[in-house]
């Protein structure tokens, strides 16, 4: 049964236009102020349980915007398995809200009992793609939804890694039939800090399998870009996000913003920033 509209109606599908990411702070500017932006995306772990306010503010605002369920904790690249008690609360949230989108990381969180509250990056090996590859396959099958996987940003990368992250993505993609959400911030933060060749990334990434796109800023601290969220996108992102759109085509895009959190009306502005190179170069946006 769904809790959503009493009338029964879900924004369907998210078009190739730009989105923000919902967090509890602007649940009720959100509600009040229905901002113009072509669909909303929230963690899904923070609206695993069935009431309370959070869940009901997005049970509100998904009544007027298409919805992508962004996972945070599911650690599908771990090596003792999938949770299936997590993966359970992720089902019900779909159930729930019915979002268009649903997605997770290439990457692990736990391990021996102990979980680790971050997207911990993986060795790029074959051995580790096949490993994702079953997990996410696990995963879609349990959930009965295909899922889109987003790249994560490293500060170190592992000397045993014999593949270019564009091959490991492919190699999972390949496998289990999972989609990509590339994220654009992450790839130039790796840029910075692995000497990542973004033009061979772009060109070598399964460009037709990339439904989604994330922008965010980061920080510099000491040297190393650390992927903290907490500002505007900056201009050698917005660059890179033209070149991206220019090999994938038009994809939704959004703005994520989770430190240092401003009023909606700035997370509003970089939306439609958004939205104006995707009409530059795809004329799609309305
Ligand atoms: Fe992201």
């Amino acid at each position: 049964m769904t809790h959503l509209d009493p009338r029964g109606v879900v924004p369907g599908p998210i078009p190739a236009r730009a989105g923000i990411g919902l967090r509890s702070v602007h649940h009720e500017a959100l509600l009040a102020e229905r901002p113009a932006v072509a669909f909303i995306e929230a963690h899904t772990e923070n609206y695993f349980h069935a009431g309370g306010a959070a869940t009901r503010a997005l049970e509100r605002a998904r009544a007027n915007y298409p919805l992508s369920l962004h996972g945070v904790g599911l650690g599908l690249g771990s090596v003792d398995g999938v949770d299936r008690e997590h993966l359970a609360r992720v089902r019900d949230a779909i159930a729930r809200f019915e979002p268009a989108l649903v997605s997770e990381h290439a990457c692990w969180g736990h391990a021996g009992g102990e979980w680790f509250n971050d997207l911990l990056p993986l060795p790029y090996t074959e051995e580790a793609a096949l490993h994702l590859a079953r997990q996410v396959t696990e995963a879609q099958d349990f959930l009965g939804r295909q899922l889109l996987i987003e790249n994560v940003s490293a500060y170190v990368a592992f000397e045993h890694s014999r593949l270019a992250e564009w091959e490991f993505l492919g190699e999972v993609v390949a496998r289990s039939g999972c989609a990509l959400l590339l994220d654009v911030n992450n790839l130039y933060v790796n840029s910075q800090n692995l000497g990542v060749d973004t033009d061979a990334y772009l060109a070598g990434l399964p460009a037709g399998s990339v439904r989604e796109i994330h922008l965010a800023g980061h920080v510099r601290s000491g040297g190393v870009l650390i992927d903290d969220h907490g500002s505007a996108v900056c201009d050698e992102v917005w660059q890179l996000y033209r070149r991206a759109l220019a090999r994938c085509g038009p994809v939704p895009t959004l703005i994520e913003w989770d430190n240092n959190i401003p009023a909606l009306a700035t997370l509003v502005a970089e939306s439609q920033r958004a939205e104006q190179i995707l009409e530059e170069r795809h004329g799609l946006a309305a």
